[in-house]
C-alpha cells in the first residue's frame, strides 16, 4: 500500500509483473505477426503500455511503426457508450496490418469501434493487444489477442490509466482504497 495525494493505493501488478507479461506478450506477437505492423495506441490511457510494448517488440526483433488515435466515450466507465474519435490517426492504414493497443478491455466498445473504423478504411487485419481484460464487464462479442493480465473487477489506476486525471504516472497498477 502506497499513499499518493493522500489517496492509498493497494497495488495489484508491479512493474517486475508488467515488464515480465510484455515481454511475452511482444514475444506472441513477433511469433504471430507480419512484417510492417503499425502499432495504433489508443490515448490517453495506453501510451505507457504502448511505450513499453513497442520496445519490447524491438527487442523481439520487430519494427512497428507507432500511430495514435485519441477516442472518448461519453460517460466514459460507466453504462452508456457512444464512442467517438478526439484526434485521428495521420497514416494511411488501407492494406497495412494493425496492431491496436488499449490500456483495458472492458465493455469492448472502445476497442471494436476503433477495430471497426480501422477495417472500414481497408485495414488488412486488425489485432488487439490489451494490458488488462475486464471479461466479467464485456456488452460486445470481442476478445484480445494479446492480453496481459485478467483484471479484478475494480477500478484501477496508474501505467497510463487514471482517476479523474490523478495517477497516470504511477509505475504500477493499482486500485484506490476509500
Ligand atoms: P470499454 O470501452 O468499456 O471496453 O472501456 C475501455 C476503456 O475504459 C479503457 O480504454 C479505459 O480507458 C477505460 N477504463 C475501463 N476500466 C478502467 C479502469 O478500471 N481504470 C481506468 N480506466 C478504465
Ligand atoms: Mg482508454
Amino acid at each position: 500500500m502506497i499513499t499518493v495525494r493522500g489517496k492509498h493505493i493497494d497495488v495489484l501488478f508491479d512493474e517486475g509483473r508488467i515488464a515480465a507479461e510484455i515481454d511475452r506478450i511482444a514475444d506472441e506477437i513477433a511469433a504471430r505477426s507480419s512484417e510492417n505492423l503499425l502499432a495504433v495506441s489508443i490515448l490517453k490511457g495506453s501510451f505507457v503500455f504502448a511505450a513499453d510494448l513497442i520496445r519490447a517488440m524491438h527487442r523481439a526483433g520487430l519494427a512497428p511503426e507507432v500511430e495514435f488515435i485519441s477516442l472518448s466515450s461519453y460517460g466514459a466507465g460507466t453504462e452508456g457508450g457512444a464512442v467517438r474519435v478526439l484526434r485521428d490517426v495521420d497514416s494511411e492504414v488501407k492494406d497495412r496490418t494493425i496492431l491496436l493497443i488499449d490500456d483495458i478491455l472492458e465493455s469492448g466498445r472502445t476497442i471494436a469501434f476503433a477495430r471497426d473504423l480501422l477495417l472500414s478504411r481497408g485495414a488488412k487485419a486488425v489485432e488487439i493487444a490489451v494490458l488488462l481484460d475486464k471479461r466479467m464487464r464485456r456488452k460486445t462479442e470481442i476478445e484480445a489477442d494479446y492480453v496481459g493480465f485478467d483484471c479484478p473487477d475494480h477500478f484501477v489506476v496508474g501505467y497510463g490509466m487514471d482517476v479523474g486525471h490523478a495517477f497516470r504516472e504511477l509505475p504500477f497498477i493499482g486500485r484506490v482504497v476509500e
